[in-house]
């Protein structure tokens, strides 16, 4: 297609120059019979002027022209008069005096505003069905580009620290330990399934036995989860491998890579190391495992104070093994009985029994259980908790994890409350990445009744906790970390078990897997490792997450130029979608449709 320059392009250096563009027609302004297009490609705007006084026939064809057609536009190059220059466009300056104009497509009106306010503003199915539309708009335009750019730094700063990019199969086989699995049906093995790979690890930590030593990938992972803001059944992981590693290797290897980023795409300079918190720590005073540290507001543990409370709910409960924990939302001693209400509701949807609180206003305590506080507890409570006029505290008695998860969640719904009160400030640039550390290797699963792994199989227990895998599996720290920033798990890894012996026992006398579910799972596995496996050990990033913060938005689907909906539709080519019998019978499969 000739065209000798595209719309960010022309200034005044080509003042009296013959031209030709290409692009859609962004707008049309009529101004007492003339007639302006800003002209629009991926790059940018010109505008164009067709004045009727010049060329007749032209300017009458110009008028006939809608929004979001195609043209080839020839013309020359002019000043804009005075007053009428825009500083805000690089072509501000200029316009092209139309001499040609060729409608190389005509476009229907298009179903929404193809601007960002206008854009932002239509339900997003609208745009998920007109995808190619919505992604006209400057601001996806954008997100595609920093996305572009993000993975473009993450593979040159591999490449600088020579690591080699593998690609690894999708088809997998299935191993039902992490997320559920998307299957695939084998045509040439009857009854015979594939899984669609939830990550690399397995053929990475395989990788390494092969002699890698430094492996990456840009890997689409696939899993079958309900859909969030931050979540897709299929998305993409930075994945890393690499032998020989201690923790402290991985997390500077990754510092470096997210120093990268943050600089190539936004310019800015993030400090490093990040901050460290043992997910004790993190669980204690954010009362989650990815805390929001932009803010305090953090969980006081009141167990102590409570332990002999003529309050019959907080004694049982510490009585019991559990925690009293407590945070002070200052400031917001002003929440509506709705804003009570919904947090009283969020408490419960996470297994609180209730969600005690007390008010100070006008010097007084308003509260329905300090009638039952003893003068010393009442001390304790505002010399722990620095309790002012003004000020809301919330209690959760619980078993300690609960207690913390409950508060946890009131910290994030009152910190959005008082900003929207605005008496909080968080700027979504400030970027607080920290590493969780020190995670329990195994988690006890209550409906199970058996443990199952934090992280994943395959993690290593922190050398000095070795001895207590059989008595006493829960205290087993795990070489596990997870990188998170403002709130949102960006990544994860761990240093890996690369003894054959060890996997093996992790999986059948920890994770009571029978031996032949693991010969049939793992074998392979195992038996990679008797031939010489290096230490090693690796993290995964979410990609989209990490796009997603550096284009200030919440949702990847922002991010990801095809997503699927929060019911895992596509809904512009209509995916999913029933099959021909003949199809299924290839497959040798049939379905059974619920009632
Ligand atoms: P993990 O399961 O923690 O670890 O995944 C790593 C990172 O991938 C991102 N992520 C997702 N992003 C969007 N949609 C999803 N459904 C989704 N699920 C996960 C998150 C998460 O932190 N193999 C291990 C890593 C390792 O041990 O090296 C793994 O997959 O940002
Ligand atoms: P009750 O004695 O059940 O009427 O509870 C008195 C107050 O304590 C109410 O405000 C409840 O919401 C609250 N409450 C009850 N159980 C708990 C709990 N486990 N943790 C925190 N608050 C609770």
């Amino acid at each position: 297609m000739s065209r000798t320059h595209h719309c960010a392009q022309l200034t005044q250096a080509e003042l009296g120059a013959s031209v030709a563009l290409v692009g859609w027609v962004d707008s049309i302004r009529d101004h007492g019979g003339i007639n302006f297009i800003d002209l629009r490609d991926r790059k940018g705007i010109t505008q164009v002027k067709f004045d009727p006084q010049v060329d007749a026939a032209l300017g009458a064809k110009a008028t006939q022209l809608k929004p979001e057609s195609v043209v080839s536009i020839t013309g020359v190059v002019v000043a804009r008069p005075a007053g009428t220059v825009n500083a805000a466009l690089p072509t501000g300056a200029i316009e092209v005096e139309a001499t040609g104009l060729e409608v190389l497509n005509v476009s229907e009106t298009p179903p929404f505003p193809l601007d960002d306010i206008g854009g932002d503003k239509v339900n997003e199915d609208l745009r998920l069905t007109y995808r190619y539309l919505d992604l006209r708009r400057p601001k996806m335009r954008r997100n595609l580009r920093v996305r572009h750019q993000a993975t473009k730094a993450i593979r040159d700063y591999f490449d600088s620290q020579e690591f080699i990019e593998v690609e690894t199969p999708a088809l997998f086989k299935s191993t039902p330990e992490g997320a559920r699995e998307y299957l695939v049906p084998s045509r040439i093995h009857p009854g015979h399934f594939y899984a669609l790979s939830q990550s690399p690890q397995q053929f990475k930590q395989i990788l390494m036995v092969a002699g890698v030593e430094k492996y990456f990938q840009i890997a689409r992972c696939f899993r079958d989860e309900d859909l969030r803001a931050d979540r897709q059944m299929e998305f993409t992981q930075v994945d890393v491998e690499a032998s020989f590693v201690t923790r402290e290797d991985i997390y500077a290897l990754f510092e470096g890579m997210l120093k990268k980023v943050w600089k190539d795409v936004l310019g800015t300079d993030i400090p490093t190391p990040f901050p460290r918190l043992t997910f004790a720590d993190a669980m204690n005073r954010y009362g989650v495992d990815k805390p929001d540290v932009r803010f305090a507001m953090e969980l006081v543990d009141l167990s102590e104070t409570f332990r002999s409370s003529a309050f019959k709910v907080f004694q049982s409960t510490v009585a019991g093994g559990g925690v009293i924990k407590a945070l002070n939302a200052k400031g917001l001693a002003d929440l509506t009985q709705g804003e009570l209400k919904n947090l009283e509701d969020v408490a419960k949807s996470l297994g609180a029994k209730g969600l005690a609180f007390i008010k100070v206003e006008g010097g007084e305590w308003k509260s329905p259980i300090v009638k039952f506080f003893s003068d010393a507890e009442k001390a304790a409570i505002t010399e722990r908790l620095g309790l002012a006029e003004g000020d809301v505290v919330f209690f959760a008695a619980a078993p300690w994890e609960k207690a913390c998860a409950i508060l946890g969640r009131v910290r994030l719904d009152c910190s959005a409350l008082l900003q929207k009160r605005g008496k909080m400030t968080i700027r979504a640039d400030d970027w607080q990445f920290l590493w969780v550390v020190d995670f329990p290797l195994m988690t006890y699963d209550e409906a199970e009744k058996r443990y199952a792994a934090t992280h994943h199989p395959f993690t290593s227990p922190v050398p000095e906790d070795v001895g207590l895998l059989d008595s006493a599996p829960e205290k087993v720290r795990g070489q596990h970390y997870d990188v998170v920033l403002n709130g949102m798990e960006m990544g994860g890894g761990s240093i890996r078990i690369h003894q054959p012996a060890l996997q093996k026992r992790i999986f059948e006398d920890v994770l009571k897997i029978p031996a032949d579910v693991v010969e049939s799972r793992f074998g392979y596995m195992l038996k990679a490792f008797t031939f010489g496996a290096p230490p090693h050990g690796g993290i995964a990033f979410g990609l989209d997450r990490i796009v997603a913060l550096l284009c200030g938005t919440t949702s990847i689907r922002d991010v990801i130029a095809f997503p699927k909906t929060q019911k895992g539709q596509d809904l512009m080519a209509g995916s999913p979608t029933t099959v021909t019998p003949r199809q299924l019978k290839e497959l040798h499969l049939q379905t059974v449709l619920p009632e």
